[in-house]
């Protein structure tokens, strides 16, 4: 088992973008390997190259997380290319926010795809291995809208309170074989996850409350970095930030 971050072999899905790009460039930084999952395969190239042209060590896999074989194939990946995994952070998903009675039912459908059967797929991909290792670490990612709802957020507040509810039972699900888990819940990131609402009075006015109050993806960058820090003994189980201005 590697201990700390260097070393390390971390599997990112939603690496494009956002948390998940941040998160990769800070872990690389420190020495881990990053295996970069997206569906914008330009977009991870471009940063695998990036790392590996400042020393680092990155490849990129692209994946669609609602297909449970192309996550297969990520996590399989890593394993290939680096010898196991030590870390998978689940964390692509999308918000498009509206309420219920606009019966946006793609969008529903959506984000139960993506935000609850891609971290299923994620675990599923991950899990026989770090058995088999009988070490490692899942990081779901969750959100502030995984503790609280509010209205026209309902139907993503309930795939981010699955996201917890699964975890939870994870953690107590892989104790035997020393595996960690962890939550990790964010409250206003700037990030493109406003762009995907495509209902426009909603996005306009979501940036603006956003805008006023979100701070940098590196501050969830930082708190995966401090779950994975800790010694092996340690299991963060669960964080949630919020920006200090942030109300609600
Ligand atoms: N930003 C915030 O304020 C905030 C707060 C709480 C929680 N979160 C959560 O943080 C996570 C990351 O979001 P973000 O804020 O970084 O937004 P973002 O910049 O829009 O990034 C979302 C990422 O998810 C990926 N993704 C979406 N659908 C996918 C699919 N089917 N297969 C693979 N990847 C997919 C996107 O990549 P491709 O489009 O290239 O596939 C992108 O890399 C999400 O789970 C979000 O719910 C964000």
């Amino acid at each position: 088992m590697s201990h700390g971050i260097r070393n390390k072999v971390v599997v990112i899905t939603g690496a494009s973008s956002g948390l998940g790009e941040a998160t990769a460039r800070h872990l690389a930084e420190r020495g881990a390997s990053v295996v970069l999952g997206a569906r914008r395969s330009d977009r991870i190239a471009a940063l695998a190259k990036e790392l590996t042209a400042a020393g680092f060590k990155a490849i990129a896999v692209p994946t669609d997380v609602t297909d449970q074989h192309q996550v297969k194939n990520l996590v399989d990946t890593a394993v290939q290319e680096f010898g196991r995994i030590d870390v998978i952070l689940n964390n692509a998903g999308l918000m498009p926010l509206a309420p219920l009675e606009r019966l946006k039912i793609d969008e529903w459908d959506r984000m139960i795809d993506v935000n609850i059967k891609g971290v299923l797929y994620g675990i599923a991909a991950a899990l026989p291995h770090m058995k088999a290792q009988r070490s490692g670490h899942i990081i779901n990612v969750s959100s502030v809208y995984g503790h609280v709802v509010d209205p026209g957020a309902t139907v993503y507040c309930a795939t981010k309170f699955a996201v917890r509810a699964l975890s939870e039972g994870l953690r107590k699900e892989v104790k035997p074989y020393n595996i960690r888990t962890t939550i990790i819940s964010p409250g206003a990131v700037s990030t493109e996850l406003l762009e995907h609402i495509s209902e426009k009075d909603i996005q306009a006015g979501t940036k603006e409350f956003v805008r006023k109050i979100a701070v940098g993806p590196d501050t969830f960058a930082r708190t995966v970095a401090f779950a994975v820090n800790e010694p092996d003994d340690v299991d963060i189980n669960e964080i949630l930030f919020r920006p200090t201005a942030q109300p609600v």
